[in-house]
């Protein structure tokens, strides 16, 4: 009892703070349409969630208003709120089961549609653009008090279909703490935010950023046993195709040829994927070693026997290189990436 009135104070105190923050005609329409589907949310848990809503329920979906339309309210801030199922969660699952927002602009940030989360204690990067398929993790402590999930559209088109799990703090499907992405198969396909873009092609040069700025996070591999270490290689298996950008600039180099790609903290200090401990399995570098990678190339493989097995994401807030003009970055697309576990 004591629960569900802290539900519908929830619910109340959240729809009384949208009506009085907000003014706009758009706002009050997407309130009243919220409010009906909350009454509906009594009988029916598994409903969808739209904008200004809570959920205390285990894998609710959290859509645009209209989905799988566009959304009806392309303007301004569209919340969920999620509140624990019970005092032992320690983590929240975000699937993005469909996920299309306005892309970034030239220097990769999501100034016009962006997902930003609040509440959780991991660091979670703004994210727009193409992200169907993609997942996050955020650690919370049991007595976290709620996540805020908060889609905000400046343009038309934007769509979204999120589905929210509640992972136990016992639970076998826990991620290890501050591991943005968790893989748990021995072989798979790690992809930065946004590599789906639309306007990609792998043949022919890239002509916009649609590598996000400033993300800092973790990708992390389940331990099985019999695997010793991890081999990434690049998802695509063309040589020099442009699949892989993270720093310079794609754009300038013609279809066919050879694209330069780094390893190293002295090459890679902008934006790179780091692999701790990696090996090179690749002639053309001059090392072999690194931690660092970048540039429109990536080696034919990386080994890494170094654990927790983690790949990590580290852009910074520009293309721009303000210290030195000359290495301004181009229109970079990110990565795809495969790993496969390696029997020991
Ligand atoms: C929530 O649902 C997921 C997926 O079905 C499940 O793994 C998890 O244990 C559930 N969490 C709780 C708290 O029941």
């Amino acid at each position: 009892m004591t629960r569900m009135k802290y539900y519908s104070c929830a619910i109340a105190c959240w729809a009384l703070l949208a009506v009085v923050g907000r003014a706009t005609p758009a706002k009050i329409e997407g309130l009243e349409q919220t409010q009906e589907i909350d009454d509906v949310d009594d009988r029916d848990p598994r409903l969808p969630r739209t904008c200004e809503l809570s959920t205390d329920i285990n894998g609710t979906s959290f859509q645009n208003p209209g989905y799988p339309s566009a959304t009806s309210i392309p303007t301004g801030a569209c919340r969920h709120k999620v509140y624990p199922v019970n005092d032992n969660i320690c983590q929240i699952r975000l699937d993005l089961k469909d996920f299309i927002l306005a892309q970034p602009n030239a220097e990769g940030v999501c100034a016009a549609d962006f997902m930003q989360i609040s509440g959780a204690m991991t660091k979670i990067p703004q994210i727009c653009g193409v992200n169907s398929g993609q997942h996050l993790y955020l650690d919370v402590t049991p007595d976290f008090g709620s996540v805020t999930i908060n889609v905000d559209t400046s343009a038309p088109g934007a769509k979204w279909s999120i589905s929210v799990a509640q992972i136990e703090c016992n639970s076998q499907y826990r991620a290890p703490a501050g591991c943005l992405q968790y893989f748990t198969n021995t072989y798979g396909t790690i992809k930065s935010f946004n590599y789906d873009a639309t306007n990609f092609s792998p043949y022919t040069p890239p002509t916009a950023t649609t590598q996000l700025a400033n993300q800092a996070y973790g990708v992390c591999i389940k331990p099985q046993s019999g695997f010793c270490s991890v081999a990434y290689t690049k998802t695509s298996v063309v040589a020099n195709d442009y699949t892989f950008s993270m720093t310079g600039d794609a754009s300038i180099f013609p279809p066919g040829g050879p694209l330069p790609g780094y390893a190293g903290s002295a090459d890679c200090t902008t934006d790179y994927v780091m692999i701790p401990g990696g090996t090179l399995m690749d002639t053309n570098y001059a090392v072999i070693s690194a931690d660092r990678y970048c540039g429109t190339n990536f080696p034919s493989k990386v080994e890494s026997s170094i654990q927790p097995f983690a790949l990590y994401v580290v852009t910074d807030d520009t293309e721009t290189n303000y210290a030195d003009t000359a290495l301004l970055d181009g229109p970079n697309v990110g990565f795809s990436i495969d790993y496969r576990m390696q029997s020991c």
